[in-house]
């Protein structure tokens, strides 16, 4: 058994400020699936948002997070989070992260600021388009030298392990169960504090935007562990990820239509004012609704996004990734409109968590996209992800500093019993499974949903589940066959949730019920474990 006070599973920009914001006197273990720096946050690319001009405000940030989150956004979380937002900006160029600047007429430099969708003011800051990069790389360097820190590649968490294991009354979270995959071997990690900071999940659709280990593990996790989990029917779509047979989950970020990218059908013509007033600057669930039903009508296969309009050397500089990458594929973006579809992007639910981001199991914490903090409501507002990643693991680490001192020792797990089972001969269940299940999300449980569709959903996840209980209890197990487990477990969770409400909100669509209730105030949806 290997102990730690505080062990951390993922090693995204939510995990990472965890493990280097706690003290370093605690002994702390980072675990990642797979490379260390693996994961949405490597790959995002907007930036980060945050008030830091004169001419904006923390109260226009708050409003802007409050409309885009229809009605669901809780106000408490999104001040407190828009209020750290600058220390957190300045703690990361602290650290050293290189973001893009600008020198102003009087010589003074300042960080320089893009325009996204649903944001009232220029306030996000970012590393020309990769801004994740830009954080993440910057600090896994960090952690890598910290002595404090333990560092396990290639170990996947299969799940946590509670106190009501060993018959204990209050049920705290002990540590977990992880899979070396390298090797193969299940050990029993104990710690004092189990940190959840696996991501998001919408790696449970087709088409997503996400790289490959977006299962929602520690969702999955949190609700086996007896944590209620909320708002799962509030699946991100991003509008514009690249429509090429070549380019796999690629995005273009929003940034570009904050700096003039105008979206259009296959024959030119401009559609987004049709739709909305902010044009291609509509929150996300418009534009991409906006998408899919221009592609539905026509019968394309794909909308364009245009900013060849713009000077070919000021893209070249703000998108230095995105005219990189389209180039590679025979798109030059200074004189060509980039073929884009919507794609599952963020999961706006998640394990509910207090504001220092414990769960409902004592000793467990859940933070970043696997969250559900309140801040993201109905539909998340344009880089504040990643800011609420800094924000949560600023305030879980205070939290679990405050508590070390007092919080009770290591316990011993018992060793990962796998005497009752045998290797599989027939690894394509696992993998036909998998399919399966992410083709009928996306046909049934995608932009547009109805009441048939989503029984439909409901009834092939039951079948789903039931082979994979099944499989599970019978064989080894390996990392696909976990992820699947997890997936089958976020479908279900999603599709619950979205059969809860029998209304249009946010990123939840069904023709079925087109407009929101008004009649009464909106409410989160809260799925309690049986
Ligand atoms: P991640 O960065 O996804 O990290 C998850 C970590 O958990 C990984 O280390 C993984 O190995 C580990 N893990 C998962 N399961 C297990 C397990 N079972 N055992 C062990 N380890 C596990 N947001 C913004 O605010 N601004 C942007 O510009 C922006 N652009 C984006 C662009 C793209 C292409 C994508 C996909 C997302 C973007 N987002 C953006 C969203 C944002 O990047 C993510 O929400 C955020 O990075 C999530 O960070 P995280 O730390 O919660 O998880
Ligand atoms: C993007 O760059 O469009 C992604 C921003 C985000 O997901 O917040």
């Amino acid at each position: 058994m290997i102990s730690h006070d505080v062990l951390i599973i993922g090693s995204g920009a939510a995990g990472l400020t965890l493990a280097l914001r706690l003290p370093e006197s605690a002994r702390v273990a980072v675990l990642s699936k797979g490379a260390l720096s693996e994961g949405s946050s490597l790959y995002a690319q907007g930036g980060i948002s945050a008030v830091l001009e004169e001419d904006d405000s923390l109260d226009a940030h708050v409003a802007d997070t409050i409309e885009a989150g229809a009605g669901l956004t809780d106000e408490r979380v999104a001040r407190f989070v828009t209020r750290e937002a600058a220390a957190c900006i300045h703690w990361l160029v602290g650290m050293g992260v290189p973001f893009s600047t600008l020198e102003k007429p009087d010589g003074t430099v300042s960080l320089h600021l893009h325009q996204e969708g649903g944001h009232s003011h220029r306030r996000i800051v970012h590393a020309a388009d990769a801004t994740g990069r830009a954080v993440e790389t910057t600090l896994e360097g960090l952690v890598r030298t910290r002595p404090n820190i333990d560092v396990l590649e290639d170990h996947l968490a299969v799940d946590v392990f509670t106190g009501r294991r060993l018959g204990r009354a209050d049920d705290r979270c002990l540590g977990a169960y992880v899979l070396d995959t390298v090797n193969d071997t299940v050990r029993a990690m104990s710690a004092r504090f189990v940190v959840l900071a696996t991501g998001g999940a919408s790696k449970v659709y087709l088409y997503t935007s996400n790289p490959d280990g977006a299962t929602g593990d520690g969702i999955a996790m949190a609700w086996r562990a007896g944590c209620r989990i909320a708002n799962m029917e509030f699946n991100q779509f991003h509008p514009t990820c690249l429509y090429h047979p070549d380019a796999k989950s690629f995005l273009i970020s929003e940034a570009l239509r904050g700096e003039g990218g105008r979206l259009l059908r296959p024959d030119g013509s401009r559609f987004m004012p049709d739709f909305d007033r902010r044009g291609e600057l509509a929150p996300r669930d418009i534009v991409a609704r906006a998408i899919d039903h221009e592609m539905k009508r026509l019968g394309a296969e794909c909308m364009y996004l245009d900013i060849s309009h713009r000077d070919p050397a000021f893209i070249r500089e703000h998108f230095p990734t995105i005219h990189d990458r389209c180039l590679e594929l025979g798109i030059d973006v200074t004189r060509q409109p980039i073929p884009v579809v919507p794609a599952a992007h963020y999961t706006c639910g998640g394990v509910m968590v207090d504001m220092h981001g414990r769960t409902d199991r004592p000793g467990l914490y859940a933070i970043g996209e696997t969250s559900c903090t309140g801040l993201h409501g109905a539909n998340r507002l344009a880089s504040n992800s990643l800011l609420e990643c800094l924000v949560y693991g600023a305030a879980a680490a205070d939290n679990i500093a405050a508590l070390l001192p007092t919080a009770p020792e290591n316990v011993e797990i018992p060793p990962w019993d796998e005497s009752r089972v045998t290797d599989s001969d027939e690894q394509v269940v696992v993998s036909h499974n998998w399919h399966e299940l992410r083709q009928f999300m996306w046909d049934y449980v995608g932009i547009v949903r109805t009441n048939k569709r989503l029984e439909r959903a409901q009834h092939r996840v039951e079948l789903l589940q039931s082979e994979i209980r099944e499989y599970y209890g019978n064989f080894r197990i390996n990392a696909d066959l976990i992820e699947l487990r997890n997936l089958a477990t976020v479908a279900e969770l999603i599709i619950a949730s979205a059969r809860v409400r029998k209304e249009s909100r946010g990123l939840h669509y069904t023709l079925d019920y087109p407009a929101s209730d008004d009649s009464r105030a909106a409410q989160p949806t809260v799925l309690h474990p049986a």
